[in-house]
């Protein structure tokens, strides 16, 4: 049976109506940063965040947040480091990226100094609810660590090349893939193959982004990329104190980054990757009157 519609008429302007000009539109970064401010006036959030501030339940599942590898080769890391006769300030001052590496081995204590003092449990948090909270060298919103450490071995002395990675619990690296993975590194960083193939190592970066997002929503991606700075700095200036050179990388390439990590790229990404070696000595230079 046909039913009976009404004929709909829509009044067109006439003339075209003027259209917003691209600086009158917000970009995607100005709406993500407005839509992640915290607002007085958002209390539904503040509610949730007093809440999970203070529910045992919550509280004692995101304590013992980690990834780990069962049932990979483990390698345990040195820890009784020597301290740097160098003063805080003088490594401050003297942190330059280095982006040409000498191509000796790293050594595994070097390595191992770079990863605890990068983001490494430094001192348990007794609770007064009763929980022995890890604490990193890095600070963390809320606590919750979401960001992962990841070490590509390229040159590592007792170490076989490989992607490795860094349980922070047990101070050691766990062997996910034994295996040379220089050239897709260096197909994943354009531009610098020659900084990767003469690198002992590429620390990378990712983070687990349910783990910050279940507790501050939008506000998280904020934080976790914040706390990988934080960790970025303290490897770059641990390797300063070790003699070694370093530079962070930003301009890689996502989806082969991930990848090459099997990670999905939206519950787990990379967000930050370090290359690591021992400087190259610059020849030396000199003047005649
Ligand atoms: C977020 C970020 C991303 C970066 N990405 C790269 C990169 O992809 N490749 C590179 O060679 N250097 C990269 N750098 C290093 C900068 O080029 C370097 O820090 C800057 O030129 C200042 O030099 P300095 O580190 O020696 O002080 C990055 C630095 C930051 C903070």
């Amino acid at each position: 049976m046909s039913m009976k519609w009404p004929e709909r008429t829509i009044k067109e302007p006439d003339r075209e109506l003027p259209k917003p000009t691209p600086d009158q539109l917000m970009s995607a970064s100005e709406i993500f940063h407005d839509n992640s401010a915290l607002r007085s006036s958002n209390t539904q959030l503040y509610s949730w965040i007093a809440h999970v501030n203070s529910a045992p339940d919550i509280r004692g599942v995101i304590s013992r947040a980690f990834t780990h590898f069962p049932g990979c080769p483990v390698t345990p890391l040195p820890r009784n480091f020597a301290p740097s006769p160098r003063s805080f300030e003088e490594i401050l001052e003297n942190r330059r990226s280095a982006r040409d590496f000498n191509g000796e081995p790293m050594s595994l204590e070097t390595l191992s100094k770079l990863l605890y003092f990068g983001d490494g449990i430094s001192t348990w948090w007794n609770t007064p609810d009763g929980l022995d909270w890890p604490l990193r060298t890095a600070p963390s919103g809320g606590g919750l660590f979401p960001i992962e450490t990841y070490c590509m071995v390229l040159n590592v002395e007792g170490l076989a090349p490989g992607l490795y990675f860094y349980h922070h619990l047990k101070h050691n690296l766990e062997c996910v893939v034994e295996k040379d993975l220089t050239g897709a590194l260096s197909e994943a960083i354009p531009g610098q193959a020659e900084s990767v193939r003469s690198a002992s190592v590429c620390v990378i970066l990712s983070a687990v982004m349910q783990r910050i997002k279940f507790k501050y929503g939008e506000r998280a991606y904020r934080f976790l990329m914040l706390e990988a700075g934080h960790i970025a700095q303290n490897l770059l200036l641990t390797a300063e104190a070790e003699g070694v050179g370093g530079v962070a990388v930003g301009g890689y390439l996502d989806d082969t980054m991930n990848a090459l990590l099997r990670l999905d790229g939206v519950e787990e990404a990379v967000v930050y990757l370090a290359l690591f070696g021992y400087k190259q000595k610059l020849p030396e230079v000199t003047t005649s009157r």
